[in-house]
């Protein structure tokens, strides 16, 4: 297990993705401010593959670790009623927006990068979509520890095959909002590499399937990793 982060780290990355949205950094697309990535027209390979997902194996909860302003995700609800979901998000202001738009979904106000705060909760598909990219390093390998925890049947996650080092640059941090540290300009991360690639294997998860994902500059996929037996 790697050492605590101390509190203050974890409110300073609330209060950072907190001030993204309030000053809508990501700028507002489709009636959402989570970024360009996240609309209906840049999610529609990703939605027909999780749909597939569901359906194939037997999917019967869902919990997405970083749902943003759940644009998206809605339309896979709306396809599967049955299917149990749970998003959390780290910025408070989204969370209450979608308990407010969705009032018979649960959202909660979690870190889903803390060390700190234990296991998150268990689901059969945990989904983390387009969020490690903006975090340090130690905290996306935080994140990927925390979704392989609690997956029991399968994870989805962001990947770009062309990235050759995951540690090039990451000494060089571009806080997305101007002096406040904890969210950082998009930096592509290759996850069959280290640091990452450890973590998938030694929770016995293997790649199963991918999908295109919405930037094509990077060969981003969105991966499928399945429990092996
Ligand atoms: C670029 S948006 C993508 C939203 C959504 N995953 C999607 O694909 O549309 C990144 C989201 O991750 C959330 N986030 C970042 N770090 C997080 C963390 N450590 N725990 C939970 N949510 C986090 C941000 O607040 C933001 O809503």
């Amino acid at each position: 297990m790697s050492q605590p982060q101390p509190q203050r780290d974890l409110n300073r990355m609330a209060d950072a993705f907190d001030a993204t949205y309030a000053q809508i950094k990501w700028g507002s697309h489709d009636g959402q401010k989570s970024g360009p990535g996240s609309t209906i027209e840049a999610t529609r390979e990703c939605v027909r593959f999780l749909d597939s997902v569901i359906r194939e194996r037997d999917v019967r909860s869902i919990l997405d670790v970083s749902c943003g302003n759940m644009r998206w995700q809605k339309l896979l609800i709306d396809m599967h009623p049955n299917v149990k979901f749970i998003g959390l998000d780290v910025s408070k202001t989204v969370i209450e927006e979608n308990r407010r738009n969705f009032p018979g979904l649960k959202f909660e106000c979690v870190n889903s990068a803390s060390a700190v705060s234990g296991r998150l909760p268990k689901a059969d598909l945990v989904i983390c979509r387009h969020t490690m990219m903006h975090l340090a390093l130690e905290d996306a390998v935080n994140m990927l520890r925390n979704v392989t925890d609690s997956a029991s049947k399968c994870v989805c996650v962001t990947t770009h095959d062309n990235v050759r080092d995951n540690f090039h640059g990451q000494d060089s941090r571009v806080p997305i909002v101007k002096d406040v540290e904890g969210a950082y300009k998009w930096k592509a991360l290759n996850m069959r590499l280290a640091p990452f690639e450890d973590i998938v294997r030694n929770r016995s998860f293997a790649e199963f399937g991918s999908c295109k994902d919405a930037n094509k500059h990077h060969n981003e996929r969105f991966v499928l990793y399945t429990r092996c037996a």
